[in-house]
């Protein structure tokens, strides 16, 4: 007997099932819990029934954010399930097209957290825009505030900024630019993007020697001279926070970046790579978190009524995505094809940022296989439905 929506035809004998939560606007308003979430985590936890937290935000390392998430939500949370925006960027650091000893920037909501996530990863030589406005003042003439805000949590650069007639070899030259989460000075942020992506092979304060050569097509030389590559963790335009109408995500920043390259270099389209939900990638990575953790969920119940009931042994043959964002986690569970055969159901809740209440609602890009009015329900309609 097959049910269920369209993207979502799993049969009602499936032995093997496990949930996917979002964390903001289904879970917590940003540190508050949503009424439901935690008995519903608590529930799931003392059934044994397998459940991983995927998340577009971050700037936390993982052990110590996953530890805030279980104090606050009441339960049994570790990094096993667990996977932030930027918990993929640590499959950067090593291998031939490793990052790990190149030199990165990287910014967020709070630069130096950021700098302390990359560092847990393996990134070795990880520069802030803190750095930068240290060493640089005049790169950013605007916000003296801004020096004192970061004077506190600047480091020298490896090397000084490139400056008229210094050797390129004696200059700091950006390999790689990293958005670990939202971030919160935009202006200094774009300015350091975009003198890195316009400069000539990551040497900040230089422009690329071929831009505006006649011989040249639009587009051509800002991209092709070496520059450093960009690296988004999460395309959220809006996303779920404790005010109630939707706040701007790291998609917001993202649009001002392309925005002001593209007026820069009259019409050149900004490269750059963006994980997160919905991308198949980060999917990929979580079916992997999501496989390895119930695992161990169903070797502790193995022999137990508990095990059985939740296919312990079986292959895992429906995860149910709880989200509160359309474009998000709703259009990232319904295009994702799982590599493990596994079907992906998508439950949309009210409480975030689709929610008529908080200034979302209507039509909607991405359709849920079900929708419910917060994550309790959401977790009733599932059990239900598996029996
Ligand atoms: O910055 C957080 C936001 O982009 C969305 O987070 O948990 O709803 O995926 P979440
Ligand atoms: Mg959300």
């Amino acid at each position: 007997k097959l049910m269920g929506h369209d993207e979502c035809l799993v049969s009602s004998e499936a032995p093997g099932f496990a949930f996917v939560f979002d964390i903001d606007g289904v879970l917590l308003h940003v540190a508050k819990p949503i009424p439901g979430a935690s008995e519903t985590l608590r529930y799931l936890h003392e059934h044994n029934i397998p459940f991983i937290l995927l998340t577009n935000g971050g700037g936390k390392p993982e052990a110590e954010r996953v530890r805030d998430l279980g104090e606050r939500l009441g339960v049994h949370l570790t990094t096993a399930n667990f996977v932030q925006s930027h918990t993929p960027f640590q499959d950067l650091v090593a291998g031939p097209e490793g990052l790990g000893d190149k030199t990165i920037l990287v910014t967020g909501s709070d630069p130096e957290r950021t700098r302390r996530i990359a560092e847990g990863y393996g990134f070795k030589m990880v520069v802030t825009p803190a750095d930068i406005l240290a060493a640089q003042p005049a790169i950013w003439p605007f916000d003296p505030l801004l020096e004192s805000a970061y004077a506190a949590t600047a480091r020298p650069l490896p090397k000084p900024l490139w400056e008229p007639g210094m050797a390129d070899g004696d200059a700091l030259r950006l390999d790689a630019m990293f958005v670990f989460n939202d971030p919160r000075d935009w202006a200094l942020d774009i300015q350091i993007i975009v003198d890195a992506l316009a400069s000539r092979g990551g040497l900040l304060g230089t422009y690329s020697a071929r831009n505006g050569r006649a011989d040249l097509g639009p587009g051509e030389g800002w991209q092709s001279d070496g520059q450093p590559a960009l690296y988004f963790s999460n395309a959220d335009l809006l996303w779920s926070a404790g005010y109630h109408l939707p706040r701007f995500g790291q998609g917001a920043f993202q649009a001002a970046v392309a925005g002001v390259w593209e007026r820069l270099t009259g019409g050149v389209a900004l490269r750059r790579t963006v994980i997160g939900k919905p991308y198949a990638e980060t999917y990929r990575y979580a079916e992997r978190v999501l496989a390895e953790y119930r695992r161990e969920v169903l070797e502790r119940t193995a022999g137990t009524t508990v095990g059985a009931a939740n296919g312990a042994g079986e292959e895992l043959r429906a995860v149910y995505m709880i989200g509160d964002n359309p474009e998000s986690d709703i259009r990232g569970a319904n295009e994702y094809e799982s590599e493990a055969g596994t079907e992906w159901c998508s439950v949309l809740v009210r409480t975030g940022v689709w929610s008529p209440e908080r200034g979302g609602g209507g039509r909607m890009a991405y359709r849920p296989t079900s929708i419910a009015d917060d994550v309790r329900a959401a977790v009733r309609w599932a059990l239900k439905r598996e029996g």
